[in-house]
Formats: C-alpha cells, structure tokens, sequence
C-alpha cells in the first residue's frame, strides 16, 4: 500500500516537516508532482533546510527517496540543492532515484514563464516563475525533454531544436525579456551532467516491486489541492494535479493500492501569489499571522498573505482527495489571539452557499464566519495532547465534527520535536 501526505489549501502547509517526522516509519518517500516551485522547510538539530525537487525523507538513513514521473525537474536548482547537502554526508548516490519518466526543465522554460506572466500584466497568476507552466505544456504538448533522453547522445539536438523553438515564442509575446541564452546554457549543461551522475530508475517498475515486497511508501506532494489544475482556482493554480490521483499519475500507482491519506491544513490560511483568497484579512489579525508565522515563501521569499481558516475551502479538499487523517499545522502561531473565526459558509449573490462556486473572486464572496474563544497559552514547548489548553481543543474538536476527519497531529513548532500526536 502506499499513503499519501497532500496539502489542504494554496500550499506552505507545512508538509516538508510532517514527511520528515513521519519518515522513520516508511521506507520510501516519493515525490509525484510538482517541481522547484514547491518549497519544503525542515527544522531539527537547530538546522533549517529547505528542498525543492528532493523529497524530504532525505535526511533519515533508513528510507529511499523517489523523483517520480510526474515531477518537472531542473538541473540547476537540482543541482544546487545536492550541493547544499555536501555537508551533511549523505549518501545520494544510493539513497536518491529519478525517473526516467520525469519532464526537464529547460532555461528556456524559465524564460517563457517569465515572458507569458510579463504579458499577462495585473492578470498574472504570480508563478514562482520556476518554468513550471511551460514545462507541464510541453509534456502534454508531446514535445517535452525527459530524464531518460539524457541517456542518449543525441540529447543535445533534441534539447537545441526544443530550445530554438522556446525562443521563437518568446518573440510572440512582445515583451521586454533581457538573456544571454548562452551563458544560461553553459549553467544548464553543467548541472546536467552533475544529475546524470545520478541513478535513473524506470519508477512505476521500482514502484511495483517496493509493493511487492511488502515495502512501506509514502507520496509526499507539493502545493495544495486549492492549486490544482483541475479543482484549484483556476487560471490561479499550478500546473499539475496536486490531489490525491495526481500520485497514482505521478508515480504508476493503482488507485486501489492507495493506503491512509494524510491531510495537512494550517490552523488558519495563507496563499502567496495571486488568485482568489475569501478569507484573506487586510487588518492587525492578518498581520500578526504573518510575522507570528513568519510567512515568507520558502521558494521566493515573498510575503504569505494571511487569513482566518476557511472550512469551505477544506471540506472540498477532504473530498476530492478522500482524506482519511488530518495534520493541523502552526496551531502555536494562533496563541494570543482573543477570538478565532472560521469560515463555515460563503455569501455569495445574496444567498448563503456551502460549496466552492465556479465564479470564485474575493469581491464577489463575503465569508460567513463562527467564531470561537482563542487561548493565550504558549504551545511550543508542549509535547503531550493532554497539554494544549482547552479553547485550542474546543477549537479542533469543531473541526473534526464539521470535517468529520480526525485530527492526528497537532503541530507547535517548525522543529521535528514539536509535533504532538493524538
Ligand atoms: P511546505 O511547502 O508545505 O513544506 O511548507 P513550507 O516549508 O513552505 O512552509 C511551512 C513553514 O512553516 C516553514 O517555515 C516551517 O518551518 C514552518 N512550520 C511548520 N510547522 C510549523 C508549526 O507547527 N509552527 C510554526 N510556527 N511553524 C511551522
Ligand atoms: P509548496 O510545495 C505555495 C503558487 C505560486 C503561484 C501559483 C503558480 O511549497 O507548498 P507556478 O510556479 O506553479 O507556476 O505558480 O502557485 N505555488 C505555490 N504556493 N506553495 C507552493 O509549493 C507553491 N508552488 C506554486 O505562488 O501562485
Ligand atoms: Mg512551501
């Protein structure tokens, strides 16, 4: 069987620490979506890392580490996060595999990004400008470049006719995009090298054999569901399906191979770019989310904005994915707040509406909030369920029943350690 950690809302959840914590029980961690858009911040021994391809099983000796199919990978950052893990004496070379299956990113990939949200104006989607979009368009387009290409010679033809093509539709956008293709190149051909030293595997075939063996596998995902291509808000989503079938697609699992699916939220809501947000706050409550939680993107540094937890939103997410477990995050960061409001419905067109419409704009929503008593007490230092103060369990024992999902993890801390079990 193979269970699957997802992330509930736009993303930043918190789902690089909880695969970390939960490592220690499994033997492989894959990655199935997503590529160096997604940011995963661990914390333990008093060391932050952050991964962007890698999946964060990495730092746990007894798991294997999968790049899957569905992954976009690009050498440079790839190659960059290897590098920031020389010190850590780990031995990748046994302990991380690619897919062969996996779509590369390409610098011009990065540079159409780039151009089509320069294009876009007030209306970009607010990409982390990573190359994702075009990536993702050319493997359905069925002219993308995979890991496995790289393997044979003539992989420098194919990446130059694909790369000449890029740049003749950077010119149809019209817009004012400075490059020196060569010099990105020159990084480019550095770095895939650096990743062919890597081992490439036939993923779904390593995948079959793992299960077979009676061997203990977790998907990690990237992004949230709010950000998938299908069921996100679109046009203000990423590119690839981040809910739970994306890693039957992302790995070659079959549906009825899928074990528990683990759910992660935030205690309350954050989305970095643009898009829909209904209960984002503008006032001193927002404010202090972000600088309690210190909301910064971990991929581009951007500023997280903030808002109360939305149910609506997560109920959906509980559905689509067939969450069978629930991870409340950050619930530290609400310590000090007099009351704490969730939103139970929306109003939307002057009726009350419980669902997630098609024409989701902030302007056209007005969330429809309950509110609940806050606590004051601090979290981070307690490690027991029997410890968090009553008001915070009032607070989950309110979700639970709205979700009808039990809540398992309680996290009070971005440290492995504060991570309380119930
Ligand atoms: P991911 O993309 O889902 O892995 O999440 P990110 O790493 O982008 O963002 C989560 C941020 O919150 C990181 O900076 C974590 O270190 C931090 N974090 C995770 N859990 C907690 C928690 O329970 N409390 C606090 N205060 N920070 C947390
Ligand atoms: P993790 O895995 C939060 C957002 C971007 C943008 C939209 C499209 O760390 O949770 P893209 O680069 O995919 O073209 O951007 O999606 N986005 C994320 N937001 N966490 C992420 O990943 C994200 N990956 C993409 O900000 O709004
Ligand atoms: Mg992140």
């Amino acid at each position: 069987m193979v269970d699957l950690l997802l992330g509930l809302q736009w993303g930043d959840e918190g789902k690089g620490k909880i695969v970390d914590v939960l490592t220690k029980d499994y033997d492989i961690i894959a990655r199935f979506q997503g590529g160096p858009n997604a940011g995963h911040t661990l914390e333990f021994d008093g060391i932050k890392h952050v991964l962007h391809t890698i999946p964060s099983g990495i730092f746990h000796k007894n798991a294997m580490n999968i790049v899957g199919n569905g992954v976009v990978i690009d050498p440079v950052i790839f190659k960059k996060e290897l590098d920031n893990l020389d010190k850590f004496n780990i031995d990748i070379i046994s302990k991380l595999l690619i897919s062969r299956k996996a779509h590369l990113i390409l610098p011009t990939h990065r540079l159409l990004d780039a151009a089509s949200e320069t294009a876009k104006g007030k209306a970009k989607i607010g990409s982390t400008l990573k190359g994702i979009g075009p990536t993702y368009m050319d493997k359905t387009g069925r002219n993308g470049m995979r890991v496995g290409d790289l393997e044979f010679d003539n992989w420098k033809t194919k990446y130059r006719n694909l790369a000449n093509k890029h740049e003749a539709m950077i010119g149809f956008y019209n817009v004012d995009i400075q490059y020196d293709l060569a010099e990105l190149e020159e990084v480019f051909y550095e770095a895939v090298e650096k990743l062919k030293e890597l081992t490439f595997i036939d993923s779904e075939e390593y995948m079959f054999k793992a299960q077979a063996e009676g061997k203990k596998i977790l998907a990690e995902g990237a992004q949230g569901s709010l950000l998938d291509i299908d069921f996100g808000t679109y046009p203000y989503v990423t590119s690839s399906n981040t809910t739970a079938a994306g890693a039957c697609t992302g790995l070659g699992v079959a549906p009825n191979k899928i074990g528990r699916v683990l759910g992660i939220f935030k205690a309350y809501t954050t989305r970095v770019g643009s898009g829909p947000f209904p209960t984002e706050l503008f006032d001193n409550d927002g404010e202090t989310m972000g600088r309690v939680g210190n909301e910064f993107g971990a991929t581009t540094g951007r500023a997280r904005r903030c808002g109360w937890l939305d149910l609506v939103a997560l109920k959906y997410a509980v559905q689509i994915n067939g969450v069978t477990e629930l991870m409340m995050m950050k619930a530290d960061v609400l310590s000090g707040f007099k009351n704490i409001k969730v939103c139970t419905a929306y109003k939307y067109k002057g009726e009350e509406i419980q669902h997630l419409p098609y024409n989701i704009e902030s302007e056209n929503i007005a969330p429809i909030y309950t509110e609940m008593k806050g606590w004051a007490k601090d979290l981070t230092k307690m490690t027991k369920a029997e410890e968090l103060p009553p008001a915070l369990n009032d607070y989950i024992a309110f979700l639970e029943e709205q979700l009808n999902v039990p809540i398992k993890i309680v996290s009070v801390g971005p440290d492995r350690v504060q991570t309380i079990n119930r």
